[in-house]
């Protein structure tokens, strides 16, 4: 797999760690707007090529080194991380009009992963700019947020998090919401309680409680994106919540927002679609209405 990672910041690099400790790239692209630091970081994570589970071929590189791209991972952002996802909206559809564009020429079969906040407007931008089919353009999404109330959780319930199949749904911002009328461990029903609500609620708000103690987050994100990627070059159609175009679903069209997928060698290979009580329908419907609000203030 021939994987570049377009803005290798705090989060991208965690990323080109995460994957090359994984073993699963064959090359990585970093492209950055500082060629020499991006020449410095390539450099360092090639030293520690020994003791990778496999070789990968690491450089530094401008918009045609990233050509015949099998995945393009879009981290970069017009300015630092900031507590409110949202108001990133409108500077980094500015970014995406002007990065995107060469990209996709550079790599046209490829397979574009958002990263970048606001993650779901984003990855809707990201559909318009490209015109790309929506299986092939996607976004990290709730992901990360379900793994956050996974961890949680799984020091209640004594289960290993991978094993619980409680999923955060919606936008990954505020108006995300746990499916707790379907989340269960062992096939056994994990219940609605108000603990799990603050926990729901703790996961929730994880992402700003962590840029408030370190400036930004990074290897929770990192680890997620390296998931979807390692279940597109393996092929081996797991299932996560991703940010993917919601077409008919709940009321909802023409939005991006979190619905499990299934994730192979052609991107979204599936959407599935689960059954929600009426409160998380409320709340999808929610979601979709603050997404693309937000996607009409990126307007110029
Ligand atoms: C977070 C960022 C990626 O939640 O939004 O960590």
């Amino acid at each position: 797999m021939k994987l570049s990672i377009i803005g290798p910041g705090k989060v991208g690099m965690a990323l080109a760690f995460a994957v090359t400790l994984r073993g699963f790239a064959r090359e990585l692209v970093l492209v950055g707007r500082d060629l020499d630091r991006m020449h410095g970081e390539a450099l360092d994570l090639a030293h520690g090529e020994s003791f990778y589970p496999a070789p990968v071929k690491i450089r530094a590189g401008e918009v045609a080194d990233t050509a015949g791209s099998d995945v393009i991972v879009f981290c970069a952002s017009a300015t630092q991380e900031v507590e409110d996802r949202l108001a990133l909206g409108p500077a980094n559809t500015r970014l995406l009009e002007k990065m995107l564009p060469p990209l996709v020429e550079a790599s046209p079969n490829a397979l574009l992963l958002m990263v970048t906040n606001p993650v779901d407007v984003l990855t809707w931008q990201a559909l318009r700019i490209t015109g790309w089919p929506a299986s092939r353009v996607f976004g990290t999404g709730t992901l990360l947020d379900s793994m956050r109330f996974r961890h949680l959780l799984s020091r209640e319930l004594g289960i290993y998090p991978d094993d619980l199949r409680a999923y955060i749904l919606g936008e990954h911002g505020d108006t995300q919401f746990p499916a707790m009328s379907m989340a269960h461990a062992g096939a056994e029903r994990i219940a609605d309680t108000p603990e799990r609500r603050a926990m729901f609620q703790q996961a929730a708000t994880m992402g700003q409680e962590i840029y408030r103690r370190k400036g930004h987050t990074s290897y929770g994100i990192a680890m997620s994106a390296s998931a979807i990627l390692e279940s597109i070059a393996l092929d081996d159609k797991r299932t996560m919540p991703l940010s993917v175009r919601v077409d008919g679903y709940e009321g909802v069209s023409d939005v991006c927002l979190s619905l499990p997928v299934v994730v192979g060698r052609g991107g979204i290979e599936k959407v599935l679609k689960p059954v929600l009580n009426d409160a998380e329908a409320t709340a999808f419907r929610h979601s979709a209405e603050v997404v693309r609000r937000a996607i009409g203030l990126c307007r110029n």
